[in-house]
C-alpha cells in the first residue's frame, strides 16, 4: 500500500520542491492556503483525522521576518500554534512530522557554528515563534524531525538572491551587509536532504534506528559560510556572465539588463531593519551527517548548480 503523505505549504520556496521530490516516497497531497487555512486549528484537525497520513511535512510558515515585529499574534499561529496541533494529531494517527525551523532561533552572539544542544535566545519576533513551535512539536511526543535550515533562495518566491537580481536592474550601485555571516541555501538542496533523510527513515533496510530515537532537531544548511554582502556579489558574477538565460532569470530581472557596477560593503546599523538580525548565522551539519549520512554541498556549488542547472523550473501549476 502506497505511503500516504500531506505536505502543507506547497507554493513556497522548500515545498514547490518538496511536492515533486516526495513523490518518489509515496502518494502527496499537496496543499496550501486556498485548500486550508493553517490559522484554523480545527480544519488541520479535521484533515489529518480524514487524511490519516503516514507522514506529515510542514513547509509552510509565516517567514516574513520584519512583518512578525508587528504580527506577532499571525506569526504565532502559523509558526507555533499550527505546528503543534499537527504534531499532537500526527501523534494520534501515528504519523511522522516534519517540519522546518531556523538559524533565528540563536542570538548569533557565537563565534563557532551553532550545533542543536545551543541554548536558543531568538532576537525577534519570528524567532520567538519558530521556537514556541520547535517547542510544541517536542512537547506532543509525536514521532518528529524538525529541521533548521537558513538563508533560503530558490528561482521563485521572496528572496535575497531575487531581490539581488532586480535592483541589479535598477541600480549602479549597491550596498550589502557585510557584518551578518550565514550559509546561503538552495530550497532544491533542503528538499533533496529531506527526501533522502525519509527513504532512509522508510527503507526496509533501515539502519538509522527507529523513529523513536531519531525525533529530534537536525541543521540542515549548505556547507560553508558567507556574508551577505560576499553572498551577492557571487549572484552578480553568475548573472552576469550566464548564458542563455533561463525563464526563471528573465522573470527575475523582467528580461532588462544587469547596470550594477559597484557593489559596496555596508553594516547592519547603517542598514537598520524592524526586526534585528543574528550576526553569525552559522549551523553545524555534524547531526545530519552523524546520524543520517547525509551532507549539503557548499553554498557556491549550491548557487553555480542553481544558475547552471537547466533541468527545467518546478512546474507552478500544482
Ligand atoms: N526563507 C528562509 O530564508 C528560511 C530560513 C530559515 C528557515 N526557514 C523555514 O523553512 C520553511 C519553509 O520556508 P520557505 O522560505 O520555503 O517559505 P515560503 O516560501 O515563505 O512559503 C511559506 C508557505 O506557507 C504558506 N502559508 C502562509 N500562510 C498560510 C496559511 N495561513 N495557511 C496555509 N498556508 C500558509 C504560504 O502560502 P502563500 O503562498 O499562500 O502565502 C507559502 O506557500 C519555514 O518553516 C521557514 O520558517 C526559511
Amino acid at each position: 500500500m502506497s505511503r500516504k503523505i500531506l505536505l502543507f505549504g506547497k507554493h513556497g520556496q522548500i515545498g514547490r520542491e518538496l511536492t515533486h521530490l516526495l513523490r518518489t516516497l509515496g502518494s502527496v497531497t499537496p496543499l496550501d492556503r486556498e485548500d486550508l487555512d493553517l490559522c484554523v486549528p480545527d480544519d488541520i484537525r479535521q484533515l489529518i483525522r480524514s487524511a490519516a497520513p503516514d507522514l506529515i511535512v510542514n513547509a509552510a510558515a509565516y517567514t516574513a521576518v520584519d512583518g512578525a515585529e508587528t504580527d506577532e499574534s499571525t506569526a504565532f499561529a502559523l509558526n507555533a500554534q499550527a505546528p503543534g496541533v499537527m504534531a499532537e494529531e500526527a501523534k494520534s494517527v501515528g504519523a511522522l512530522l516534519v517540519h522546518y525551523s531556523t538559524d533565528y532561533v540563536f542570538d548569533g552572539t557565537k563565534n563557532s557554528p551553532y550545533v542543536e544542544e545551543d541554548q536558543a535566545n531568538p532576537q525577534n519576533a519570528y524567532g520567538r515563534t519558530k521556537l514556541a513551535g520547535e517547542r510544541a512539536i517536542i512537547e506532543s511526543r509525536a514521532s518528529h524531525l524538525i529541521f533548521r535550515t537558513e538563508w533560503i533562495y530558490a528561482r521563485e518566491g521572496k528572496n535575497f538572491l531575487l531581490t539581488i537580481l532586480r535592483l541589479a536592474t535598477e541600480r549602479e550601485e549597491l550596498r550589502i551587509v557585510q557584518d551578518q555571516i550565514g550559509s546561503p541555501t538552495w530550497s532544491r538542496a533542503v528538499a533533496e536532504a529531506t527526501t533522502e533523510v525519509l527513504a532512509r527513515v522508510f527503507s526496509p533496510a533501515n539502519d538509522t534506528g527507529p523513529l523513536s530515537e531519531l525525533s529530534g532537531i537536525y541543521h540542515m544548511t549548505a556547507a560553508g559560510q558567507t556574508s551577505w554582502y560576499e553572498f551577492a556579489r557571487l549572484i552578480l558574477d553568475k548573472a552576469m556572465r550566464r548564458t542563455p538565460r533561463a525563464p526563471w532569470f528573465a522573470s527575475a530581472t523582467g528580461g532588462k539588463p544587469l547596470i550594477t557596477r559597484r557593489v559596496i560593503p555596508t553594516t547592519s546599523a547603517e542598514y537598520p531593519t524592524p526586526a534585528r538580525r543574528p550576526a553569525y548565522s552559522v549551523l553545524s551539519n555534524a547531526r545530519l551527517a552523524r546520524v543520517f549520512g547525509i551532507q549539503l554541498p557548499d553554498w557556491q556549488t549550491q548557487l553555480h548548480s542553481m544558475f547552471d542547472d537547466q533541468g527545467g523550473d518546478v512546474s507552478p501549476s500544482e
